[in-house]
């Protein structure tokens, strides 16, 4: 889905003001340097684009338009360019129960960025009617763990058999 609407500009005090993009089927090579900024335990932690190569990225712009997804870029300033710092997806969207996922670039983690998109993702889902949104995360991912809770997510069950020692966590809107 692409949904001009849901594209919005806010201030962060550590960041200044960031944009919330609509990922399009022409963002391929956005995406790609997107996937650049993430360090190894970053790509360890979330998982959903693995191996993190153009093609991926390539796949994922061209199904942008597609109903059952809405795929976000934060974009940042920095030395008068704008450049990809944050990134938050839904799949599923289609279902009652979509499925939402995100990732901070290494650089810009710690800065209150992830807890912006996850209060964005929140938005668009209440706008587009849904009432729960469910994401899974890693048993070591205290962090993630940290910012979901405080967005209102608890956890619904451990994912049976995962090495990870994933658990899923939703939030009623
Ligand atoms: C998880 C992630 C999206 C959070 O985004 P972020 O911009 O770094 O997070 P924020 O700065 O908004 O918030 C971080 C919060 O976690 C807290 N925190 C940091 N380290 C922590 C830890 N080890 N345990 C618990 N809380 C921790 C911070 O104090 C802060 O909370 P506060 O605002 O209540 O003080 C980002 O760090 C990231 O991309 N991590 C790697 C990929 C990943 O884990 N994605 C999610 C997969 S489920």
């Amino acid at each position: 889905m692409i949904d001009p609407s849901y594209e919005t500009s806010i201030a962060l005090p550590t960041l200044g003001t960031v944009r919330f993009h609509c990922l399009r089927t022409t963002d391929a090579d956005l995406l790609y340097a997107f996937f650049q900024t993430l360090g190894k335990q970053t790509r360890a932690w979330f998982r959903p684009h693995t191996p993190w190569t153009y093609a991926v990225a390539r796949d994922l712009a061209a199904q942008a338009d597609g109903p059952d997804v809405i795929r976000f870029l934060v974009l940042a300033e920095r030395g008068g360019q704008q450049e990809p710092a944050g990134y938050g997806f839904f799949e599923n969207l289609q279902s009652a129960r979509p499925v939402l996922g995100i990732v901070v670039a290494d650089a810009y983690q710690e800065k209150g960025l992830g807890q912006a998109i996850m209060r964005h993702l929140k938005e668009v889902a209440r706008h587009l009617g849904k009432r729960r949104i469910v994401l899974t995360v890693d048993g070591d991912n205290l962090r993630a763990q940290h910012v979901y809770a405080k967005m209102g997510f608890t956890l619904t069950r451990l994912i049976p058999g995962s090495s990870h020692n994933a658990r899923e966590m939703a939030c009623e809107l």
